[in-house]
Parts: C-alpha cells; sequence; structure tokens
C-alpha cells in the first residue's frame, strides 16, 4: 500500500520465433510456433510492477506506425495508464527479433527505433511525473545520457533512482553510485566490474559477498539475479540470498523484467530489499514457466503465496 512507481523506459515489438534450436549463419530452418507481443525491458518492468499491486506510470516513445498503436492497445488491456506514451513521428516502433529454443535459451536483437527518441530532454520535461513517484525505475535500453539525466533529476527530486542496467550501457560513474539498487544479471555485474573474476558457477553466497563488497561504493545498493540458482542483493550494511526453486523453464525471455518490476514494486510498497528480494524471485521462477514476457506475469496474489508473503 502506498508507494508510486514511474518507468521511464524502452518499449518494444517482440517477433518471437519458437525453435527446436539456433540456425547456423546461413541456415535456414523452420520455426514451431511463432508470436507478436509486447516486449521492452521498460514495457515488461512497467506491467510486472503493475501485476505486482503498484500504481504504475509508464514514460516511453512509440514510432506513428502499426506497432505503435499495437503496443498501446496491450497496455491498456493490460490496466496500464498511456497517458505518458508518447508518438513520435520520424521513427519505427522499436523492435526484438527474438528466437527461443527448445532448451528454453533465447536470443534477441533489438533495434531502437522510436527508443532512441526518449532523450535527456524528455526526463526534464517529465520531471513533475518523477517527483510524484516513490521510485524511478529505468533500464540499459535507453540512450546512456538519459539515463544519466534521469539519475541527476532523481536525486535532485529525492526519487529513489532504481537501475537494471541491462543491456550493459556505457552510463556514468555517478549513475552507477545512485542505483539504488542496481540490478544486474552475472553477465552485466562483471560489465561493471562486480565479480569480474569470479568463476563461471559461482554460488550465491559467493554472490552475495562480491555484491557486499559493491554496495555503498559503486552503487548505493546491488542486487545480481543468477537465473536459475536465485539472486542476491546488499546494501552499505547487509546482504542477502534468495533461493530460486527449481522449475522447468520454458521461455525465460522477459524472467529478468518480471523480478525486476516485481522487486521496484515491493520497495515502493515499503518493503525491505531482502522480503523485496524473495518476491521478486518468486515472480522470475513463474514467469519462466509459461511463453512470452508480459503474459507470463503471475498475478500478484500468487506471487505472494509462492514466496510465502502474507497478502
Ligand atoms: O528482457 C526481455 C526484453 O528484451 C524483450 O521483451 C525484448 O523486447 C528485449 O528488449
Ligand atoms: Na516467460
Amino acid at each position: 500500500s502506498g508507494g508510486r512507481v514511474v518507468v521511464v523506459g524502452s518499449l518494444n515489438v517482440d517477433s518471437t520465433s519458437y525453435v527446436a534450436s539456433f540456425p547456423e549463419p546461413g541456415e535456414t530452418i523452420r520455426a514451431h510456433g511463432f508470436q507478436v507481443a509486447l516486449g521492452g525491458k521498460g514495457a515488461n518492468q512497467a506491467v510486472a510492477a503493475h501485476v505486482a499491486g503498484v500504481p504504475v506510470e509508464f514514460i516511453a516513445c512509440v514510432g506513428d506506425d502499426a506497432s505503435g498503436a499495437f503496443a498501446r492497445g496491450t497496455l491498456e488491456r493490460l490496466g496500464l495508464p498511456t497517458g505518458a506514451l508518447r508518438t513520435v513521428p520520424d521513427a519505427p516502433t522499436g523492435v526484438a527479433q527474438i528466437t527461443v529454443a527448445d532448451s528454453g535459451e533465447n536470443t534477441v536483437i533489438i533495434t531502437g527505433g522510436a527508443n532512441l527518441a526518449l532523450t535527456p530532454a524528455v526526463v526534464d520535461a517529465v520531471r513533475d511525473r518523477v517527483v510524484a513517484a516513490t521510485i524511478v525505475l529505468t533500464q540499459g535500453e535507453l540512450p546512456a545520457a538519459t539515463i544519466d539525466r534521469l539519475a541527476v533529476v532523481a536525486t535532485e527530486l529525492g526519487t529513489r533512482f532504481v537501475l537494471n542496467l541491462a543491456p550493459p550501457a556505457p552510463v556514468s560513474a555517478a549513475t552507477l553510485g545512485a542505483a539504488d539498487p542496481l540490478v544486474l544479471n552475472e553477465h552485466e555485474a562483471r560489465a561493471v566490474g562486480i565479480g569480474a573474476d569470479a568463476p563461471a558457477g559461482a554460488t550465491l553466497d559467493e554472490w552475495r559477498v562480491l555484491a557486499a563488497s559493491a554496495a555503498g561504493g559503486i552503487a548505493r545498493s546491488v542486487v545480481v539475479t543468477l537465473g536459475a540458482a536465485g539472486a542476491v542483493a546488499a546494501d552499505a550494511t547487509d546482504s542477502w540470498t534468495a533461493a530460486a526453486p527449481q522449475v522447468p523453464a520454458v521461455d525465460t525471455t522477459g524472467a529478468g523484467d518480471g523480478f525486476t518490476g516485481t522487486l521496484a514494486a515491493g520497495i515502493a510498497e515499503g518493503r525491505s530489499l531482502p522480503e523485496a528480494l524473495g518476491i521478486a524471485v518468486a515472480a522470475g521462477a513463474l514467469a519462466v514457466q509459461t511463453r512470452g514476457t508480459v503474459d507470463s506475469y503471475a498475478p500478484r496474489a500468487i506471487v505472494l503465496a509462492a514466496a510465502g508473503v502474507a497478502s
């Protein structure tokens, strides 16, 4: 209860082909399934936070095209406000071409399109929305200068800044330093110098120690997701692990976004970082068990029950 999340982020339309295994360069293969759906890390995380039960505002740019209209309609169907979506004239709606193999692994190619029109000037234009929020959440799919500006504005306005640096982007050290938390997968963690020398297959507890060494330094607080193993978190004074339940992975696409949006919602509701972490791990484990991104996010009551938290 209480708490608002404003997501300033990317929006894509995902075209996903489901294949037995990935094609080799130069090879043509037949898919056994295909789906077009709303995606983009910003949109996915906005939907996840909304499904987790907190008020969400989503600031993003779409093109003046059929994909933009599709995205707007999908957000409306899911119950999100679309008043802060901007339609830009000269760029197509962002696109993700995704391949999901029967192993549950994926490959993703993103074309920024209209997302690249979300400039620092847009951040300045939405200051009133940032000041009204408990948390402002963004991701690495926006231009680095936009993320840097958002960190400055959030800090000035006293709104907690949550950064999922996915994919890795060349943001400033000050931006990382403002992140509370900085949310990373193992690969992204290494890219910012957290666990750069950690062996592949390092344990949750080893990653907890690595996150703790970066919290209060590289970032105010740090969360590292470790796929099927779970996730860890640390702030300047303490650190935690949350093991994931062992579940069959059908489609991991957007599971990290389900995790991050749920984490942000939990923090916005006033939960502690370790409690929000446990709920987010439960949300991620549910999301991998069904196809797609936003359509795979389980309702709040199911996630809380899976996490063993009273609603
Ligand atoms: O994290 C998953 C998302 O990454 C997909 O929805 C795709 O659009 C890419 O942005
Ligand atoms: Na999924």
